[in-house]
């Protein structure tokens, strides 16, 4: 059993993760890629913003993918009707950072040294020029200034080899103001171990469907979990609820398909299952949702192995995870314990990197994508790195990333815009630090919305676990290193 597992298996479940991966060349065309992109030169520069010359181009390029017909936002950010309407509010939402939706900032305690792909942050100017516009009345501007529509048409994985679908619609039933997990087991037909190199999500119905995940079902368990709940699926809040699961994909709107490069490949070993999990966001309207993901099998063994690797959820410092002393801890040492009506409490740990894994040398793993989960307690997480033989590119200490904006609702992997060589590295001897961050009172909108579902009125004690209301600190990385044996 590898350390990783043996680790992170502490707490065996993870969820809602969402992997944008892919240091290489061959990425495909993002997902909802603009078909209109090469249409429109570069924009006039103005000195007072108009929705024609400035803001319209900055709405297509970061609200639209969403805010548009048969995107999961509840409106369209597309005439300028749309954003003269609701102006107050999206200023104070770009203002606070809530929108869009993205949980990684720099802050003093962490700086992200690599550039991320898909940024769907809004950069300093264009917050600067939206909000200036705003203030300055919104004028519309000169209609010829107006850059050719953008529509995000999904654009399928390249060379893609499967496309797998849930076996029937599920109906996610109307206004009944509470998230659906669930759980749909699908058979891949897998016979011989097959090596992934690129996944993709089609959304059956964009409204409804907030975050995919499927998992590898090692030994075919869910099947029996939906026949148990009677049908095709089954409720699956914290995971699949199968022994040994790994993560597949993981995706969320705005998130293009993943391509590992052509000799790069995530393992399904041979008769495994997938479990496709699904976060329903319910609207007004009961809808079907029938969701597919698309895979592109390698021939063969490829080079390099992609990994999936989930490390933290330490419930005190006596296994290879190890918690740290943190402010609220009993007498008895180092726990795992969020106190109810505490707005800041702060849960950290820290696992050295073995020297072997299985025997083998633990080779030098690249580091393509990091992502942060907790539930809905959860306000921020950090993933540094300590190495034990630091060289010019890879310092002695740094941060993978920060998400003081974490959101349950919008987690996603953050994956370096960086080529193979350049991204950071984790080796046998260097140290990962998880530190995470809880605010369990009402204060929270999440912990308010995720007790009043158990009828509860005021915040209980947290521990670790994967119930709603349990909370978890576990990073995700996407690692990739050369094949060997044991693969
Ligand atoms: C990745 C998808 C996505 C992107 C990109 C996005 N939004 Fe949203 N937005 C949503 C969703 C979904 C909601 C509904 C509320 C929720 O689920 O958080 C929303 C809600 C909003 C709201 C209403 C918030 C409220 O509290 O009622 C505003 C205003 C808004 N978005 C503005 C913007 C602006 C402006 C941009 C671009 C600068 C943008 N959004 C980009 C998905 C997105």
């Amino acid at each position: 059993m590898s350390p990783f597992r043996a680790a992170a298996s502490l707490v065996p479940v993870f969820a809602l993760l969402t992997f944008t991966v892919g240091a290489c060349s061959s990425m495909g065309d993002p997902a909802g890629a603009p078909i209109e992109a090469a249409v429109n030169g570069p924009r006039p520069v103005e000195t007072v913003p108009t929705f024609a010359g400035t803001v319209e181009s900055i709405l297509q390029d970061k609200c639209q993918r969403c805010h548009s017909e048969g995107g999961i936002a509840p409106f369209p950010l597309v005439t300028y009707e749309d954003i003269h309407d609701i102006a107050a509010l999206a200023r104070a939402k770009v203002v606070s950072k809530e929108m869009p939706p993205w949980g990684a900032f720099d802050d003093d305690a962490c700086k992200v040294q690599h550039k991320i792909k898909d940024d769907l942050r809004l950069t300093e100017d264009e917050l600067a020029k939206l909000v200036g516009w705003i203030d300055n009345g919104m004028p519309r501007g000169d209609d010829a200034l107006r850059p050719a529509a953008k529509h995000y048409l999904p654009v399928g994985l390249e060379g893609k080899t499967h496309t797998l679908t849930m076996p029937a619609p599920y109906v996610v039933a109307e206004n009944s103001g509470k998230d659906e997990i669930r759980c749909f087991p699908i058979d891949p037909g897998f016979t011989a171990d097959t090596w992934i190199g690129g996944t993709n999500v089609v959304p059956g119905a964009s409204q409804v469907v907030h975050h995919v995940i499927v998992y590898v079902d090692p030994k075919g368990e869910g099947a029996a979990k939906a026949a148990t709940a009677g049908g095709t699926s089954y409720p699956c809040f914290g995971g699949p609820n199968v022994s040994d699961p790994s993560l597949l994909l993981a995706w969320a709107p705005g998130v293009p398909p993943t391509s590992y490069g052509e000799d790069t490949g995530l393992k399904i070993p041979k008769d495994a299952k997938l479990v496709l999990q699904v976060h329903y966001h319910p609207t007004n309207a009961s809808t079907p949702d029938q969701t597919k993901f698309e895979l592109r099998v390698i021939e063969g063994k490829p080079s390099y192995v992609a990994q999936v690797v989930l490390l933290g959820n330490a419930e005190d410092d006596k296994g290879p995870i190890k918690l740290l002393p943190g402010a609220d801890d009993p007498a008895t040492g180092p726990a795992f314990v969020i106190p109810a009506n505490v707005a800041d409490h702060k849960e950290s740990m820290e696992v050295i990197l073995p020297e072997t894994i299985q025997g083998f040398p633990l080779p030098t793993l690249s580091i393509a994508a990091v992502g942060t989960h907790m539930h809905w307690a959860g306000v921020d997480m950090k993933v540094e790195i300590e190495r034990k033989n630091p060289t010019a590119d890879q310092p002695a200490k740094e941060c993978l990333i920060g998400t003081p904006k974490y959101d349950f609702n919008w987690q996603r992997g953050y994956s370096f815009d960086e080529p193979a060589d350049k991204l950071p590295t984790a080796a046998a001897g260097d140290k990962l630090r998880f530190t995470c961050k809880y605010d369990n009172t009402m204060a929270n909108r999440h912990v308010r919305k995720a007790l009043a579902e158990q009828n509860k009125a005021t915040p209980t004690e947290i521990k670790l676990g994967e119930q709603t209301l349990d909370e978890m600190c576990l990073g995700v990385l996407v690692v990739t290193r050369r094949t060997s044996l044991v693969d």
